[in-house]
């Protein structure tokens, strides 16, 4: 069996603590007790497995758990998501520990823009301003005047000059995206999340013909032809919200299926359907954020590890354009 000094060592290369824990545990308790007895909180993203959504303290997209990281009161942020997210907890909360289930919980978008690649590009536009996904390292952060989510976008890009010029990344869907709505003609850098450009346009429209019924309902890092298609296209927040307001009996969903877990509990009447992709799978799952699992989730609440740190300089220029992000979405009350 391993021992926890073992465990310990070999953190950098397995990336959560490879301890085995006795199976009768019942972790649901375990974990609440941990909570409490440490004042650690639970941020979970949407795209988590179940069971971890259900311990979570808040649950939400990318904007609502930056702020919810920015306001908790707990000593221990457990954040149950990918590096990126813990990353930017980390950021807002030198002084508190941040832990992250599984260190190589990583994201698809974030490694499309490697900071040095991303450096040269902004050099040769000096007069461009520089808008950031917040799907991105905390390289790419410093090197940026303001972070957006799929949730704010719009209106941080809205509320700069009409003339101004701007590089967007690293999604150039979403990017696409604002363009269209917008009407700006923003420099848009080349990188994709693999779950989301993978769905079938073929096979969601041969489910729309099967549901006629159904509202397809799509996230923004999805490619043009596949939101061209949809009644409704938001932030993993934005989806769920509107399937509580909205009159419809069917939604295709077309994101990555943890989302699915909130909405069918939000709506029991109503049927969701997973959007399709383009391989042999029924649904989409992104395979960083389901690195994270209910028992990586204790073992990193007992022994607190991993954990993410920071050099200083690198986490007070990523700070910069985190604030100007809170700073406007506070502004337009999102
Ligand atoms: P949001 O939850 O902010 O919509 O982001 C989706 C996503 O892909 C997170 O990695
Ligand atoms: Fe990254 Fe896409 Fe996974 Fe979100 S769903 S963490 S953007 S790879």
């Amino acid at each position: 069996m391993v021992d926890i000094n073992s465990a310990k060592k070999n953190l950098t290369t397995a990336g959560f603590l490879d301890l085995s824990i006795n199976p009768e545990m019942d972790l649901f308790a375990e974990i609440e007790r941990l909570k409490k007895e440490k004042n650690a909180i639970i941020l979970a993203h949407y795209y988590q497995e179940p069971d971890i959504q259900d311990v979570a303290d808040f649950i939400g997209d990318s904007l609502g758990l930056a702020q919810a990281a920015e306001n908790t009161q707990a000593d221990i942020i457990v954040f149950a998501g990918v590096h990126f997210m813990a990353e930017t907890a980390k950021i807002l909360n030198p002084a508190k520990k941040v832990l992250l289930p599984d260190l190589n919980a990583g994201c698809s978008l974030s490694d499309s823009a490697p900071p040095a690649l991303f450096k040269l590009f902004k050099d040769k536009h000096p007069d461009h301003l520089v808008i950031t996904y917040i799907n991105c390292s905390a390289g790419m952060k410093a090197l940026s005047d303001i972070i957006c989510t799929s949730s704010n976008a719009q209106k941080i890009i809205e509320s700069l000059p009409a003339d101004q010029p701007i590089i967007f990344a690293p999604d150039r869907n979403l990017g696409a995206y604002i363009n269209k709505q917008t009407g700006r003609d923003m420099l848009l850098w080349n990188g994709a999340c693999m779950v989301h450009e993978i769905f079938s346009l073929e096979k969601i429209t041969k489910l729309k013909i099967r549901h006629p019924k159904a509202k397809i309902i799509a996230h923004p890092e999805c490619e043009a032809p596949v939101l061209a298609i949809a009644d409704y296209i938001g932030s993993t927040t934005g989806l769920l919200k509107f399937t509580q307001k909205d009159d419809a009996q069917e939604y295709i969903v077309v994101t990555e299926t943890g989302i699915l877990h909130q909405m069918q509990k939000n709506n029991p009447d109503k049927t969701f359907i997973p959007a399709p992709p383009n391989n042999s799978c029924a649904c989409n799952d992104c395979p960083h954020m389901k690195l994270n699992t209910l028992e990586k989730l204790y073992l990193c609440m007992e022994y607190e590890l991993p954990e993410i740190t920071m050099d200083e300089e690198l986490r007070l220029a990523a700070k910069k354009p985190i604030d100007r992000m809170l700073e406007i979405s506070a502004k337009y009350g999102l």
